[in-house]
């Protein structure tokens, strides 16, 4: 399969072209929130392959039927596009990638990467040798604080870290048990959620995880297939350790989506938390030194953040720019430690974190 009509270099070009895939609750939610505020992007068709699925969004679009597939080779073949982003469920990420990279298209796919190492590593090696662009939407880290507390603590702001701390709590339990999908995810807390922690903390830190001991909470009244809850161990380069308590069914004050850190180190500790749903507003992040209290540190305005400044990255580094802060390649670091705290829920014991060689971007 050849994609229609891709010129060799749209470097100078105002836009970079993208296939919308997978157009549910969060691929809608990309299209109302997330696409707009980038003018460099132009979204050309979309592609679901629930027909159903399909029909409600080109309403809701307002698309002509040769902009909407329920395949994305028959979209590739059709539409002159330059990038492609997934929006589908994490078992079709990498697949949908590959059928992307072979179509000379480059990738933007949302988190979880994927399951497995070895799987996402099958698309970073074929992007490689195509020499495409493959992006993983990590957004949480395109946001003030966690952008702050990364160039606090490297420029050693607090001295010598010495733990982590990190708390996530949601009441996410309302919803109909037969009609949920969310309750029926596989490890809904450890890889839909704490993917995103567990890549802050290698963000933040700029530290792999090395090994991981996780313990899951399956309540018996929980409407959760898997588990609902969990509390990790997580041992990271230079000795740091960072327990990780998150939840899908607390009771108690409910966090922002980055949950509440704590990072202690000889001088200090800084606190962060953020990605609110109000936007980069909710950020907040604080400095506390010789066991003062720790006071509001000022954040960097930003103009598009989260979702929107992942792709913006995207279609820059599409048209010859810099390359992304996450590429497929760099976030490995952080599906192998998802994968092992996976692994030692089901083992108890303590887990190795493979590593995949790289940097922590
Ligand atoms: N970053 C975040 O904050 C965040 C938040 C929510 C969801 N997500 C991620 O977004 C992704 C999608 O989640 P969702 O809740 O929208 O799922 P969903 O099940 O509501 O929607 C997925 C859609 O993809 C379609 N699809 C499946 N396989 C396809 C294929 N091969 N080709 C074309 N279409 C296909 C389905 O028909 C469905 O309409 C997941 O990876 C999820 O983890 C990320």
């Amino acid at each position: 399969m050849v994609a229609a009509d891709i010129p060799p270099d749209r470097t100078d070009a105002p836009t970079t072209r993208i296939i919308h895939v997978g157009l549910g609750g969060w691929g809608g939610d990309w299209e109302r929130n997330a696409i707009p505020p980038v003018g460099e992007v132009e979204r050309v068709a979309v592609v679901d392959a629930h027909e159903p699925t399909l029909r409600a969004a080109q309403e809701t679009l307002g698309l002509p039927d040769d902009r909407c597939f329920t395949s994305l080779t028959e979209a590739a073949q059709a539409v002159p596009a330059e990038g492609v982003l997934v929006t589908a469920p994490m078992d079709f990420h990498v697949p949908v990638a590959l059928e992307a990279l072979e179509a000379g298209l480059h990738v933007l796919v949302e988190k979880p990467f994927a399951g497995t190492v070895a799987e996402a590593r099958t698309a970073v090696e074929r992007a490689e040798e195509l020499g495409l662009v493959l992006q993983v939407s990590q957004n949480y880290r395109f946001y003030p604080g966690p952008q702050k507390v990364r160039e606090l603590l490297s420029a050693g702001a607090v001295g010598d870290l010495s733990v982590v701390h990190v708390d996530f709590r949601r009441w996410d339990h309302d919803a109909p048990a037969e009609t949920y999908r969310h309750y029926r995810f596989p490890h809904p807390l450890i890889y839909d959620m704490a993917i995103h922690h567990v890549d802050l903390l290698r963000m933040t830190t700029g530290r792999e995880a090395l090994s991981v001991y996780a313990k899951v909470t399956d309540p018996s009244w929980s409407k959760y297939s898997e588990e609902a809850a969990a509390v990790l161990v997580i041992e990271l380069e230079g000795g740091l350790v960072c327990s990780y308590r998150g939840s899908w069914v607390s009771r108690a004050p409910q966090t922002h989506w980055d949950g509440e850190w704590v990072f202690e180190g000889q001088d200090g500790y800084l606190t962060l938390t953020g990605r609110g749903n109000d936007g980069p507003g909710d950020d907040e992040v604080r400095l506390g030194l010789g066991g003062k209290t720790a006071e509001p540190v000022d954040l960097p305005a930003v103009d598009v953040w989260g979702r929107s400044a992942g792709l913006r990255q995207f279609a820059r580094a599409v048209r010859g720019g810099a390359a992304p802060d996450v590429t497929g390649r760099s976030n490995l670091g952080s599906v192998a430690l998802m994968e092992a705290a996976a692994r030692s829920a089901a083992s108890g014991k303590v887990e190795p974190v493979e590593q995949v060689g790289g940097t922590v971007a």
